[in-house]
């Protein structure tokens, strides 16, 4: 039978405190509402509805092609939230299998959801279920003395006895189609919240005695996120599982609880992560690379048998072989062909550094580009700012910049030019050549003698 899925992801989440939507709040790199999408996504659907409202310009963004996004214009409960979910699905069987999910775990598996795809036709629902160690916030599950469940029971309509169970309701269930849409009709607002709930389904559909199954799923996979300190713990567990994957595709990691790298990221088997790595978004590590200690790099490329260490890189790319940092900021437009080295206490930006070109030490070079194996010294920066505009600097290959070299652009320094130490460059300079912009050396004999008898009155001691 066919599956539908409709995601409930209207709230506010007013807990968050936060002007985001709730489910738009990113964890290990999507939001919250993009990891119940990946959780369904290996089920193919016939049809996927989130239901949006509070902050829906914020949560768009985030569904892939292919999923309607059907507007609750007020958030009167998660019944209310289904209807509007129902409505937008178009062409449904009597017997197909309407899943609903709350929008706001981040943790479902794909294991869990295929239990509701997979509802036995002669059971009218699958729901999943938990034990929480602290059932609190949580909807109840009640069972009769046959363990039968009976009703899904909110906290703040729970009676003492029904608050003390710890078995809840994760916000997970798959329907028979024809069961849930006319069950949701017989829903009404009479509660402690006067919303309408989509759970108060499940008391109805038992008391015509219909057959429904619980599927109970560990408290990891269906912690639903109502707070800050909620989403940080499911980030938590998120990242065990991303760093778990990696480590068992070849990836070595030194402290995994101290890598942070986020789902979009792409990590070859063999790369190697030391503590205090955080990888995000559109990045990528190749094989062998060395990573960290300390490394931040977002939408970057890190080439294999590169080593990066002590460093932050956005929007750059490091091909293979190359050496970052320590100490080095790589910002974006930054691209390093293979062999290229930028060390200790240097920026990049806009910058491209040709085969083996290196910038051991103490330099920012902007706008720039830098030709194979040349070699800019200690200190050396491109002066590409007039305070107005922009201007590009033009480096040749086999160039040797000496330390502390002024670069003003605009300018080009033909391939094989040297610079004298300490020279500040404004002309062209021809290839082969050598360019030394400095003062001669003067040289006054004696000098500290007469200082020191000037302000002492004494001879040196010396
Ligand atoms: C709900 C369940 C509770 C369960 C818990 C699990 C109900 C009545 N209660 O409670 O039994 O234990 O989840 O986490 O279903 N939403 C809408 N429109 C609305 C209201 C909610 O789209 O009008 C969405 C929210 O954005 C959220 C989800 O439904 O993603 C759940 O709503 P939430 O307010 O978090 O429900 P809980 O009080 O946690
Ligand atoms: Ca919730």
């Amino acid at each position: 039978m066919p599956t539908h899925v409709v995601v409930l992801a209207a709230g506010q989440g007013k807990r968050m405190m936060s002007q985001l939507p709730k489910v738009a709040h990113a964890v290990a790199g999507r939001p919250l509402i993009g990891w119940v999408l990946e959780a369904v996504r290996p089920l193919e659907p016939a049809s996927t509805v989130v239901v949006v409202g509070h902050g829906a310009d914020q949560v768009h963004p985030h569904l892939p092609d292919g999923v309607v996004a059907a507007v609750q214009e007020e958030q009167m409960g998660t019944g209310h939230a289904t209807q509007v979910g129902l409505d937008a699905l178009g062409e449904v069987g009597a017997d197909d299998t309407i899943m609903v999910l709350y929008g706001d775990m981040p943790l479902l598996t794909t294991a869990l959801l295929q239990h509701l795809a997979e509802r036995p036709a002669e059971v009218v629902t699958r729901m999943v279920t938990s034990i929480f160690d602290d059932p609190s916030g949580y909807g109840r599950v009640i069972r009769d003395e046959d363990g039968f469940v009976v009703e899904v029971v909110e906290e703040r309509d729970c009676d003492d006895v029904q608050r003390a169970v710890r078995e809840v309701n994760a916000g997970a269930y798959g329907f028979r189609a024809k069961d849930l849409i006319d069950a949701l009709g017989g829903v009404s607002n009479h509660n402690a919240q006067s919303e309408y709930y989509l759970t108060d389904v499940i008391g109805i559909l038992v008391g015509r005695g219909e057959r429904l199954e619980p599927v109970e799923a560990t408290p990891e996979e269906v912690v639903g996120i109502n707070s800050q300190d909620q989403l940080t713990d499911a980030g938590r567990l998120l990242q065990a599982r991303i760093n778990h994957d990696l480590m068992q595709s070849g990836v070595w990691m030194l402290d995994p609880e101290r890598t942070y790298v986020e789902d979009t990221v792409t990590v070859a088997p063999g790369a190697r992560i030391y503590p205090g790595v955080h990888l995000e978004g559109k990045t990528t590590v190749g094989a062998g690379a060395q990573v960290g200690p300390d490394v931040f790099a977002v939408d970057s490329t890190i080439g294999a048998g590169s080593t990066v260490w002590y460093a932050v890189l956005r929007g750059a790319i490091v091909g293979d072989e190359c050496e970052v940092g320590p100490y080095a900021s790589l910002r974006p437009g930054t691209v390093m062909e293979k062999g290229a080295k930028v060390g200790t206490f240097v920026e990049t930006k806009n910058t491209t550094l040709g085969e083996k070109a290196k910038a051991p030490h103490l330099s920012y070079l902007g706008d720039a580009t830098i030709g194979a194996r040349s070699n800019i010294g200690a200190g050396s920066i491109t002066c590409n700012y007039d305070g107005y505009e922009k201007h590009h600097t033009v480096v040749g290959e086999d160039v040797f910049i000496g330390s502390d070299t002024m670069l003003v652009a605009p300018l080009t320094v033909g391939d094989r030019a040297v610079t004298g130490a300490g020279s500040v460059i404004t002309n062209d300079v021809e290839a082969g050549a050598l360019a030394v912009e400095r003062s001669e050396q003067q040289e006054i004999p004696g000098y500290s003698q007469r200082r020191a008898e000037r302000h002492t009155g004494k001879q040196n001691e010396d």
